[in-house]
């Protein structure tokens, strides 16, 4: 039985210029998750779950949840000092913490509660993470170019999984590793060395109450998935969770596709580029699939806000394909 932070200090050689700051970092987001999944599992008991009443910067109403993982998250990043900056779904800014003005290199952008709208009906939620070397030099505060980075620039990015059992999955583009904690002991143990994605799934995971609004070639892919063709397995099983996170990790172990496309009101899309589809699209890479915007990898695409949002098509290298081939054409 390997421990994440035994596995994290053996790979560590693999880190860019091995210093052991990384290592830290990922043993900050380890502590903060077992803090957050503490209290994810008290909800109904303690008064975590509900509204705070407060419309964070993204037009939502924030979760109590929204809030303590952000606090969380962002002040046991602050702690260890190898994180310069965050930024966050839930934060209108970046912040820039004090040790800027020391050596430490990296930031953190983060999607800290996942999949906000079950956590009061006990569905699984997550945590999202990306990290990214500064470009300013060290010993400076932040500042925005810090964090406006494409996504092929990352050096680490996973998530946590509050789900039938809460897992921690990453990459340091070295494989995709899973591990799950045993509750008992808050100790995380390595269970999904180098997970690999199909390169092609049966599943597909969408919000089809939105179908009217989709564009045709998003429409035309989803009356594919459901012909009837035994020899391509269709239709295809229909899966969606609602937590980026859930459906991404059940896709990532079966097969299958996530998209959240442009709908005729939200033109780019709801899902944020740089808390949520760049350290999934750096994941599912690494596992062999694919994250695309519809026409384009989702890694390239060099940001512009802090908040941007992007149409998001990831998962088997085939099916990401097959639908991009129909956005083209329609
Ligand atoms: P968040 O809870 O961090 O705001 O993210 C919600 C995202 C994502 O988790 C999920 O896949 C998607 O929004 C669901 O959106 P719809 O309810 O529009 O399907
Ligand atoms: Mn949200
Ligand atoms: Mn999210
Ligand atoms: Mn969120």
């Amino acid at each position: 039985m390997i421990t994440l932070g035994e596995y994290i200090i053996e790979k560590q050689h693999q880190f860019p210029n091995a210093t052991g700051e990384l290592t830290q970092l990922l043993g900050a987001i380890r502590l903060a998750a077992k803090v957050v999944n503490r209290e994810i599992n008290k909800a109904g008991l303690v008064d975590i779950i509900g509204a705070t009443g407060v419309e964070n910067v993204q037009g939502e109403v924030q979760q109590k949840l929204d809030l303590y993982a952000n606090e969380k998250f962002k002040a046991a990043l602050e702690a260890r000092g190898e994180v310069c900056g965050v930024a966050s779904e839930e934060e209108d800014e970046f912040v820039s913490f004090d040790s800027a003005r020391s050596d430490s290199k990296y930031v953190v952008l983060m999607d800290p509660l996942d999949g906000s709208s079950n956590i009061d009906v006990n569905v699984s939620v997550g945590t999202i993470f990306s990290i990214y070397r500064r470009v300013s030099p060290c010993g400076t505060p932040v500042v925005l170019e810090d964090f406006l980075q494409p996504g092929h620039c990352q050096v680490a990015a996973g998530y946590v999984i509050y789900g039938s059992s809460t897992m921690l999955v990453y990459t340091t583009g070295h494989g995709v590793h899973g591990f799950t904690c045993d509750p008992s002991l808050g100790v995380f143990y390595l269970s999904h060395e180098n997970m690999r994605i199909p390169s092609d799934g049966v599943i597909y995971s969408i919000n089809e109450g939105n179908y009217l609004k989709f564009p045709t070639g998003v429409k035309k892919y989803l009356k594919y998935c459901q012909e009837i063709d035994p020899a391509s397995k269709r239709p295809y099983t229909s899966r969606y969770i609602g937590s980026l996170v859930s459906d991404f990790h059940r896709n990532l172990l079966k097969g299958g596709i996530y998209i959240y496309p442009s709908t005729a009101s939200a033109p780019k899309g709801k899902l944020r580029l740089l808390y949520e589809c760049n350290p999934m699209a750096f994941l599912i890479e690494q596992a062999g699939g694919k994250a695309s915007d519809g026409f384009n990898r989702i890694m390239d695409i060099v940001p512009t806000e802090l908040h941007q949002r992007v149409p998001f098509f990831c998962g088997s290298q085939n099916m990401v394909e097959t639908v991009e081939a129909m956005m083209r054409e329609y």
